[in-house]
């Protein structure tokens, strides 16, 4: 069941979606949430959308079953998606609007605004209501929902906590007074699960480096991804780390930078505004080969853009942005797990090869909320960098068949170096002539010339010799997912590739993955086709592109549709 709630930003449609999820949750099912809101602080188009299951679920789905109105707006924006068999519930009387009657439409008005403001006298809490007539109507458990408004609003004090309370009950009343169910859907509890937990995608990734052994994150807080600050800033504390609000990105990156040539694993997390100003840092770092890691949560550009939309379009930026030519390692998540394991990769794979890697996620992930299979850690590889053991004269840039060299930590016995972005020699010494420069470009080039083979295999899923072949990176990658099932129920058949390191681009994967289909299609979410260039210029496979650029993600049956279109 996928339920929507729409209201205007600041009226708590959020706070009323994360309550229906978590008690959906807590209820054993299986919850995957989505939500999009304008950037102010008030006013606006605002939308949470949850979806439950008994069954795992790989996207937000194509559109809702019930409906959630808070006003008129959020009503304009929703009624053409109404179909025979939604369900709409919606303010009134005393709303500001009054909806069509759409033929097989179910509709359940709610006073939610005179209730709240007239009944109770407290405006605020008509999302409360809502909640509780959204309750009564689809049988979300009472018990749940009750704890986490004591929980959500215990902070505001124990008479907000009572007066949500009391709205609660009041929706819930007024259904059971005047509406009479009509409509199939209910929550119906399944058998918790010892072995979920809950995550947004900024939350995973937080989690992901605490693993991982980062010790250091500085940032300066931007949307869609400060919230990984916000979760690291509670729990890096509890193992003797650090988090650092700077005073803006570069500075962030500088520290960080800091960090990791004194020895400790560290990491930054920003959006795309933030990333091109670490641009010049992040050279700094490939050329002073330290290990570092950056979360760059995408929204839309360019400038400040859609600052709380999704989009996949700094993965230019991430590849390439920087002067002069420098190897970085780009990584794309696509689902909260993602999140998770890649956060724990990005780390093993900057300490291995001594590289900054960029993590890419979403402003979609990012505040996704999904249940996930609870990582087994005593399963989770470590990767530390090569250390300096000490004797004979210390070369921090030895010129090494694999390119890597043993780093040292300040104050280690003869481990002494200039971490300098200027070209040097193998001691570190300031070093400019022709051969030195190709030398050490090549050292650092070599570090990561079989990256590919030394990662783990690209995931593919469908028919071997497919009539079509589809690449998806990052989040696109749920919504492709679900559209296979449907196709390989439909009798299409359709291959899909699924890389996680998007660069350098997994070539082998990618040429061996177009051997076996007639076409190959990428979805992306930017104007450019920035992976489908990516692939043309370094693995010679020219894709048909689909792409989508409004700061939404793809739905399944816009890819369904793609499908069914390029097979035709
Ligand atoms: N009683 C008391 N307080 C309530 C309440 C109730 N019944 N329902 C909601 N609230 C509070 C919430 O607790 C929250 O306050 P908090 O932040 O102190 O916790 C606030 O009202 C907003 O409610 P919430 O449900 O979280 O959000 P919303 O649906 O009203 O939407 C946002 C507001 C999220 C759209 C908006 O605040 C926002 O963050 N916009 C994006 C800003 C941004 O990132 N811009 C980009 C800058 S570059």
């Amino acid at each position: 069941m996928v339920i929507r709630v729409g209201g205007e930003g600041g009226e708590g449609v959020i706070s009323t979606g994360d309550m229906l999820a978590q008690a959906s949750a807590r209820a054993g099912l299986e919850v995957l949430t989505f939500r999009t809101f304008p950037a102010e602080i008030k006013g606006g188009y605002a939308m949470y959308q949850l979806r439950v299951s008994t069954e795992k679920i790989l996207s937000q789905g194509d559109t809702f079953h019930v409906c959630v109105v808070f006003n008129g707006e959020a009503y304009e924006m929703n009624k053409d998606l109404l179909a025979p068999g939604t369900v709409l519930v919606y303010d009134s009387p005393g709303g500001d609007f009054q909806p069509e009657a759409t033929e097989g439409v179910i509709q359940y008005p709610v006073p939610m605004t005179k209730i709240s403001k007239v009944d109770l006298g407290s405006p605020i809490s008509k999302n409360m209501v809502a909640l509780g007539a959204v309750m009564q109507l689809f049988s979300f458990p009472v018990d749940s929902l009750k704890d986490l408004i004591k929980a959500k609003f215990k902070k505001k004090g124990e008479s907000v906590v009572e007066m949500n309370l009391r709205a609660l009950e009041a929706g819930a009343e007024y259904v059971r007074s005047h509406l009479k169910k009509v409509d199939r859907f209910y929550v119906q509890p399944a058998q918790p699960r010892e072995d979920r937990i809950m995550l947004s995608g900024n939350e995973a990734i937080g989690l992901g480096a605490l693993v991982a052994g980062c010790r250091f994150f500085s940032c300066y807080p931007i949307t869609p991804a400060t919230d990984i600050a916000n979760w690291l800033s509670r729990h890096l504390p509890k193992v003797n780390g650090v988090v650092v609000q700077a005073e803006d990105e570069i500075a962030s990156l500088g520290q960080v930078i800091g960090a990791t040539f004194a020895g400790v694993k560290a990491m930054t997390g920003t959006s795309g505004p933030g990333l091109d100003l670490m641009v010049e840092l992040l050279g700094f770092a490939s050329m002073a080969e330290l290990p570092l890691v950056i979360a760059d949560v995408q929204r839309g550009g360019p400038s400040t853009g859609l600052p709380t939309k999704s989009e996949q379009s700094d993965l230019f930026l991430a590849a390439k942005g920087g002067h002069g030519d420098f190897p970085r390692i780009v990584l794309a998540a696509a689902t909260i797990e993602d999140c998770f394991y890649l956060t724990i990769e990005a780390f093993n794979l900057a300490e291995r090869y001594q590289i900054p890697v960029i993590l890419l996620s979403d402003g979609a992930l990012a505040s996704r909320t999904e249940k996930i299979k609870r990582p087994d850690l005593s399963k989770i590889r470590i990767i530390n960098r090569e250390a300096y053991s000490g004797g004979g004269e210390y070369q921090r840039y030895a010129v090494t068949e694999t390119g890597v060299s043993p780093v040292s930590i300040p104050g280690q016995d003869g481990g002494r170096y200039i971490a300098t972005g200027l070209e040097h020699s193998e001691t570190a010494a300031p070093k400019y002539s022709p051969d030195y420069h190709e030398k050490m470009t090549e050292k650092r080039f070599r570090k990561i010339a079989a990256l590919e083979d030394e990662s783990p295999e690209t995931e593919c899923e469908g028919d071997k010799d497919g009539d079509l072949g589809i690449i998806s990176w990052g989040l696109t990658q749920c919504a492709v997912r679900e559209a296979m099932k449907e196709c390989a129920d439909r009798g299409l058949r359709v291959r899909a590739l699924y890389p996680k390191l998007v660069f350098p681009v997994p070539v082998k994967a990618i040429q061996r993955f177009a051997s076996t289909v007639k076409k190959v299609l990428i979805p992306e979410l930017n104007y450019q086709g920035q992976f489908a260039e990516l692939v043309a210029v370094h693995a010679g496979v020219n894709a048909i592109r689909f792409n989508l650029y409004g700061g939404l993600p793809f739905t399944p049956a816009q890819i369904r549709e793609k499908i069914t279109e390029v097979i035709k």
